[in-house]
């Protein structure tokens, strides 16, 4: 039996391939469920403290919409700039004060490790909803739902993950998830935002198939999914290294039709220039529905690691 009782959710790599699948079967009942009914009452009296100290749509508004439409409650901030932070308090202490209110936190932080940092002081479950360019678990799993509720399975796919695999955390904790499956991966990225080479060593160790190019056209021949990711501004020291990289990939539906038809495509949002408009009206741009998939996942979670279910 699977229990997720108390469990932090931190990092890609703590899943095992039993975890995930029962994750995914739970978010697969909540979509059922939320199909029958607007919400639940599974969480009724619980309050998730939603903790985001870096700008945020999706993550955040779908873990208040999940926390919601499980019953429950959220509190929280989506600034920094309006925490105590703003005054000089450490990340440690603005949980130890939070984890007396609530009963689950989810956080987003631009330190790398500070869901960790948040972890080792709470008593509650803390879930990451990113930590600068290190980790994004909840987002990586929505995107695994994602690929087995287009696709209808995970084993099997060739996935192509291009664009800002350097600075990219949905793609480093992706990985770690496709790892567990019989997955080809291609990394498309231009030589300076390669995936780490760790992280591609220990995957390549671990048996996983990978293939690096700086061509996406070539990639898209190959490939069942494509996994499309911005450039992550944020992260450049250099501004101008940011504009000579910016436009590094751009997928039109000229591309699509003439390459690739059948291509699913996924991307975890926010988009900047990396897909034309065009292409959102093609059957295989998943990347709204894999938002929405996000509320599923995200009710998931909540529920599973505050023991509910
Ligand atoms: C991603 C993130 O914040 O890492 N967005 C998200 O959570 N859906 C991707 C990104 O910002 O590029």
């Amino acid at each position: 039996m699977v229990n997720l009782k108390g469990m932090d959710i931190l990092d890609g790599a703590q899943f095992t391939r039993k975890e995930l699948e029962h994750i995914l079967n739970v978010a697969e009942d909540m979509r059922k469920r939320l199909e029958k009914k607007r919400s639940l009452d599974l969480m009724k009296g619980y309050v998730l403290g939603a903790l985001f100290f870096e700008p945020s749509t999706r993550t955040r508004l779908s873990f208040e919409t999940a926390m919601h439409r499980l019953g429950g409650n959220v509190v929280g901030f989506a600034s920094a700039k309006v925490s105590s932070t703003a005054k000089g308090e450490t990340l440690a202490d603005t949980i130890r004060t939070v984890n007396q209110y609530v009963d689950v936190i989810a956080m987003r932080h631009p330190q790398i490790g500070s869901a960790k940092e948040a972890a080792a002081v709470a008593t509650v479950p803390v879930i990451n909803g990113g930590d600068g360019a290190g980790q994004h678990p909840t987002q990586a799993l929505l995107d695994l739902f994602t690929i087995r509720s287009e696709r209808g399975q995970i084993d099997g796919n060739t996935i192509v993950l291009c664009g800002d695999l350097k600075f990219g955390r949905t793609v480093h904790a992706g990985v770690e998830l496709y790892k567990h499956y019989d997955c080809k991966l291609i990394f498309v990225a231009p030589n300076t935002l390669k995936m780490p080479p760790e992280i591609t060593a220990r995957l390549r160790k671990h048996g996983i198939e990978i293939e690096e190019t700086t061509d996406l056209e070539m990639a898209m021949k190959e490939a069942d999914i494509l996994y499309m990711t911005r450039i992550q501004r944020e992260r450049f020291k250099d501004p101008a290294e940011y504009e000579r990289l910016k436009d590094s990939y751009v997928l039109t539906r000229e591309m699509v039709e003439r390459i690739n038809p059948g291509l699913t495509i996924l991307h975890p949002l926010p988009r900047v220039n990396e897909i034309t408009t065009d292409v959102d009206a093609l059957p295989g741009a998943a990347y709204f529905r894999q938002a929405r998939n996000g509320v599923y996942v995200r009710m998931a979670l909540i529920a599973l690691v505050t023991g509910r279910i």
